[in-house]
């Protein structure tokens, strides 16, 4: 079974995606000095993005301190990228940034909480995630 591990703000859509997908998942806590959720099996990662005006920094701080790890980077295996259309060109940036220096596919792009196909989508990767993903190495 494909693992799932999400950052969401306060805002909570995110979490709001994963709770309408139906999808149980670990949460990266928003406060610095909480304890990172422990990983010890391939999972998707589900994040926002938050740049600024010019893009960068779209991979939110928390995040970036979850995959510093490598006893839990190396558990990724896809990323799945949320954000808003208005960005423009930035519109879920996270997604290309962690799927190019992490080695590992974008599945799919999320506006804000989802909607019913993007809800289907996440069940689709969850059931069919293919066992050669979840079984390759991942050392970036
Ligand atoms: C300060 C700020 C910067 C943002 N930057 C981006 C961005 O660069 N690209 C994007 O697609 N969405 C951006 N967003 C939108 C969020 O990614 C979007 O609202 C997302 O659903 C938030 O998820 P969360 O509520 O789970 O934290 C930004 C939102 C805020 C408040």
């Amino acid at each position: 079974m494909t693992a799932w591990v999400y950052y969401s703000s306060k805002t909570g859509n995110t979490a709001r995606l994963m709770q309408q997908a139906g999808l149980r998942a670990l949460r990266i806590p928003t406060q610095v000095d909480a304890p990172m959720p422990e990983i010890t099996q391939p999972f998707v990662l589900v994040t926002p993005s938050f740049g600024d005006s010019s893009g960068k920094g779209a991979v939110p701080k928390a995040v970036i301190r979850f995959l510093n790890a490598p006893e839990r980077r190396q558990w990724l295996r896809a990323v799945v990228a949320c954000g808003d259309r208005n960005f423009g060109t930035g519109f879920a940036q996270a997604g290309d940034v962690i799927a190019r220096k992490c080695q590992v596919p974008l599945l799919h792009r999320v506006e804000m909480a989802g909607v019913s196909s993007d809800w289907a989508r996440l069940q689709a990767i969850d059931q069919t995630l293919s066992s050669t993903l979840l079984n390759r190495q991942v050392t970036a």
